[in-house]
């Protein structure tokens, strides 16, 4: 539905089984009863007002990840849909065009959630970005990537306690799909959809640019070789197909095995470009405060922490000042979980505020990661310094490592904006 400024849309919140494996259906958790959640294109200056309905046996609820949205519909740990019953969201649209999705954040269950079949693309179309020129239509494409474990009847198999022994990556819920393109660039929006695992993807076949991180376009267009991704971070890629003879093939490749085959099967025009400037980064005001949150897991007591502490909604972790920004040092202290010898790495996301990140162990950040951001890969032992553009809305807000099992163990804290 439509009205003049808000686009609106339901959606059931629903079990349903899916073919994901050849011959075998698998049980899956959905929005709307496709697996993964059906892609919402929002546009900026316009408003996307979205009732979802609990039709699952357990508490659920939505969080649009990357989106600047207020408190009451930030989709809160403990802000939950009871089953049965259903909520709006409001999302007022008003940032710059980006690749954002949307998930399930229910406390202590969004890993499992999420897991089973509980997210989607978001995407925030921008008027000021159109007129650069990038890829449009049908040759801008939407690609979550993530992995799973299933077991012989086609069952997902969901392990908090082992999240690295999920050997089947799937492209848009397809285990190795191939995608047919033709012989020009395209627009590729890569979102690590994973609860857990970190992508070290390459091209190989074609060259990939960079053109956007989790908040939007970068300041300049950036050539890489590999991309790393972790749970819920996006790059947008532009790749020139044209250069690839027709009947060839380009495979997007993690290192732990071929995630997605593109067939260029016909010619076509190709009036997109990839202009040297995209979008400039606004100077930020001088930061107000210092902050450093540590990351850790206690294996002992399974619990995960920030500051030696679990998360407590009836706790508030630190209060920020709206339209100020921060410095937040966040350090991964896991470099020999319970004395295995073994390091863990974590990442680090915040709700409703952005950040650029200014260093990693004190030396610049990779050319990709120059824009704003909202989740950043943290290896073990590393600190990042990111400057903070907390936003202009009010109330509690959650941050959180992004890999799912170690937020629903306790890896998140909260800030009160005031
Ligand atoms: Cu994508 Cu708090 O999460
Ligand atoms: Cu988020
Ligand atoms: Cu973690």
């Amino acid at each position: 539905v439509r009205t003049s400024d808000t686009d609106i849309y339901r959606l059931a919140v629903q079990p349903a089984t899916a073919q994901i494996l050849p011959g075998l259906s698998t049980p899956v958790l959905t929005y709307g009863g496709s697996f993964c959640g059906p892609t919402i294109r929002a546009r900026r200056g316009r408003r996307t007002l979205i009732t979802f309905d609990n039709k699952l046996g357990h508490e659920t609820n939505v969080h649009l990840h990357g989106g600047r949205v207020a408190a009451a519909y930030d989709g809160y740990p403990t802000d939950v849909i009871t089953p049965g019953s259903g909520r709006a969201y409001l999302y007022p649209n008003a940032q710059p065009g980006a690749t954002l999705w949307y998930h399930d954040h229910a406390h202590h269950l969004e890993a499992e959630n999420v897991y089973r079949g509980l997210h989607g693309f978001y995407l925030i179309d921008d008027e000021d970005e159109r007129r650069l020129g990038l890829p449009s239509g049908s040759y801008d494409v939407p690609i979550m990537l993530r992995d799973a474990l299933f077991d012989d009847a086609g069952n997902l198999v969901f392990d908090p306690a082992d999240p690295y022994n999920r050997p089947t990556l799937l492209a848009n819920g397809k285990p190795q799909p191939y995608f047919e393109v033709a012989a020009r660039k395209y627009r590729l929006r890569l979102l690590n959809g994973s609860t857990h695992r970190v992508f070290e993807l390459t091209l190989d076949g074609a060259r990939m640019t960079q053109i956007a991180t989790d908040a939007g376009l970068l300041p300049a267009p950036v050539p890489v070789d590999r991309l790393v991704l972790s749970s819920g971070e996006r790059a947008d890629i532009v790749v020139d197909f044209a250069g690839v003879p027709l009947g060839g093939h380009v495979t997007l490749n993690d290192v732990a095995g071929a995630v997605l085959r593109f067939d260029v099967v016909r010619a076509a025009a190709d009036r997109s470009r990839v202009p040297a400037q995209l979008r400039p980064l606004a100077p930020m005001p001088t930061a107000v405060q210092d902050r450093k949150l540590v990351l850790s897991l206690d294996p002992v007591n399974i619990r995960a922490l920030i500051n030696d502490r679990v998360f407590d909604p009836a706790r508030v972790d630190m209060q920020v000042k709206r339209g100020t920004t921060e410095i937040w040092e966040v350090t991964n202290s896991d470099t020999n979980v319970g004395g295995s010898g073994f390091g863990v790495p974590h990442n680090f996301h915040t709700h409703l505020s952005h950040f650029l990140l200014l260093s990693r162990d004190g030396k610049p950040p990779l050319p990709g990661e120059g824009g704003w951001k909202d989740t950043v890969l943290i290896q073990p032992g590393e600190t990042v310094r990111l400057q903070v553009d907390i936003g202009s809305h009010l109330g509690r807000y959650v941050y959180h490592c992004h890999m799912l099992e170690h937020s629903a163990l306790g890896m998140m804290g909260q800030m009160e904006i005031v």
